[in-house]
């Protein structure tokens, strides 16, 4: 069995290693993905963006879209259940420079499943193979899918899907193993990802839920013997996470970072922001980004409750200044 140290193949690209950063709507932006590229993921996904509102041109949506080329190999990811359309929209994709185009399957927000995309795919099965049959015909880039274990406990049909999309000709299908209806919360049950390991013949499965560190990356490969995993939740404040993940897979032992490298990655972090952002969304981004640096370290809580209620770009560098100072004294 190979290891999370290994290459791996998707088609003609070549992957470093099995540790790939997860789409994270409304977190993995431009700015966080300047943090991720700087501890080299094997691969990362931005944001999902929909295929209607690519193929219309939308200008939102390309800006979503933004990369720079250190952030290769990178993927997109479209949202979406016409197979009309889905050929044309993972062109632009591929157009743009893209290593990969996923097809999402597995968000579980009313506003998606309503039309039947996202999770609401799961309920379709079929249709996933006709939507990723056209993108494959239409892009000589790799084709993967991310979906979630089934609707819900009563209808798990992830293996199903997994068969769907190797004859679609999709190279990696990523299994979340909570179904819809769990959300996010909860563990995820990483037997959902096992059966569809054994269901495998070609396509690559890639494991997602619960990775959170060098063990559990290390669990999930063992107890399901999955291609690959992806950590989602793990790279909130923490982008450094797959060096901490390689390096626990070497031997070398885990170093936990002080809260000061831990306030300069957020002030980078910050940077990245303000180079990127306006100053209204500067501040809102803040305040969800600014509170994950630091919720480990001890002693940060009201740091984190002034940080999440700041209103200005003057407040938000003096906290991050008083941090530092905290950190001193
Ligand atoms: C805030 C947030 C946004 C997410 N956005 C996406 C998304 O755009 N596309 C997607 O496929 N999954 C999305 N997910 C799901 C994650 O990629 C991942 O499947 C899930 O969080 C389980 O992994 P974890 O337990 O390691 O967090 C999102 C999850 C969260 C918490």
């Amino acid at each position: 069995m190979a290891q999370l140290t290994d290459p791996i193949t998707f088609g003609s690209l070549t992957l470093p290693h099995r540790i790939f950063y997860a789409p994270l709507a409304g977190c993995s932006d431009f700015p966080f993905r300047k943090m991720s590229a700087k501890y080299r993921p094997a691969l990362m996904y931005c944001e999902m963006v929909k295929m209607d509102a690519l193929i219309r041109h939308d200008r939102g949506t390309y800006h979503i879209l933004d990369y720079s080329p250190d952030m290769h190999p990178i993927g997109a990811q479209l949202c979406g259940s016409k197979p009309q359309i889905a050929g044309q929209a993972a062109k632009i994709v591929e157009d743009l420079g893209f290593d990969v185009v996923d097809l999402n399957c597995g968000c579980p927000v009313d506003k998606v499943t309503k039309d039947g995309s996202g999770s609401g795919m799961l309920k379709t099965p079929e249709l996933i193979g006709e939507v990723l049959s056209n993108m494959v015909a239409a892009v000589k880039i790799p084709v993967t899918v991310k979906i979630r274990a089934g609707w819900d406990e009563s209808h798990i049909n992830a293996e199903e899907i997994v068969k769907i999309a190797e004859k679609a000709g999709a190279k990696a299908i990523c299994v979340h193993g909570r179904t819809r209806q769990q959300g996010y919360s909860g563990p995820a049950n990483w037997e959902y990802i096992k059966a569809c390991k054994q269901a495998a013949d070609k396509i690559h499965v890639i494991g997602n839920g619960d990775v959170l560190d060098g063990p559990s990356a290390v669990n999930i490969r063992e107890q399901t013997g999955c291609d690959a995993v992806l950590v989602a939740r793990g790279t909130m404040g923490q982008p450094w996470i797959v060096q901490e993940i390689l390096n626990y897979l070497q031997g070398v032992p885990l170093q936990p970072r002080s809260l000061e490298e831990c306030r300069q990655e957020l002030y980078e972090h910050f940077i990245h922001i303000q180079s990127y952002h306006h100053d209204h969304k500067v501040c809102v981004d803040m305040r969800r980004v600014g509170c994950w640096y630091l919720k480990k370290s001890t002693g940060t809580r009201q740091f984190r409750e002034l940080m999440s209620r700041a209103q200005s770009i003057q407040e938000i560098e003096e906290l991050l200044k008083c941090a530092e100072e905290a950190d001193r004294k």
